[in-house]
């Protein structure tokens, strides 16, 4: 792949928000949480877990947490990507949750990645009730739930939402 393969491979994704409940192929699970194994994380501590969620009553469950959003239930897998603190933390101390938060985050980001390799559609959602999702999942104390990454085969968007201008996010030597 080169790096115009590369920006046409990012550019095709979209977040989708429809699906048809077809259930993940355990090989797309396994390839998805292999790829995210790959991410970089703050001093390789790979501060992250994720609780793959297939049964529908505890994604119906979620899909209340995530305020009632539908794609949440109808998705065949949600991969609740959550930032582990302690392994982090036992290392950087108080800075430790700042960078088990990124590995969160990029773990989830390869995940979407690797999803969309497969042809597979995701959705990020980010707002639900933490609370709740603990509950939901069991979740001890220093586990911090950060996405609930919805993927499955679904319809995506006609139009791909547009974005700022490059020269908006950008700074050059100072701000
Ligand atoms: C941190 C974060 C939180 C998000 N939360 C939600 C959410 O709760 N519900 C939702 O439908 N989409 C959510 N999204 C998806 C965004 O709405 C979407 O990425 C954005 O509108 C750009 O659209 P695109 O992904 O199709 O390019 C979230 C994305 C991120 C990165």
């Amino acid at each position: 792949m080169d790096s115009s393969d590369f920006y046409r491979f990012l550019k095709a994704r979209s977040s989708v928000r429809s699906y048809s409940g077809e259930p993940l192929d355990p090989e797309d699970i396994d390839y998805i949480l292999a790829c995210a194994s790959t991410a970089p994380s703050a001093g390789n501590r790979e501060a992250w877990d994720v609780v793959i969620v297939t049964d529908e009553d505890i994604r119906i469950d979620l899909a209340l947490a995530a305020l009632e959003q539908e794609h949440i239930r109808e998705a065949p897998a949600i991969f609740v990507v959550c930032a582990n603190y302690v392994r982090s933390m036992s290392q950087y101390g108080e800075r430790g949750i700042l960078y088990a938060l990124q590995d969160a985050a990029i773990a989830c980001t390869y995940m979407m990645l690797a999803a969309h390799t497969r042809s597979l559609h995701s959705c990020w959602t980010g707002a639900f009730d933490e609370s709740s999702v603990r509950e939901i999942l069991y979740l001890p104390e220093h586990i911090r739930p950060v996405a609930l990454l919805a993927i499955g085969r679904g319809v995506p968007p006609l139009q791909p939402v547009g974005r700022m201008l490059v020269a908006e996010h950008t700074h050059r030597e100072v701000w």
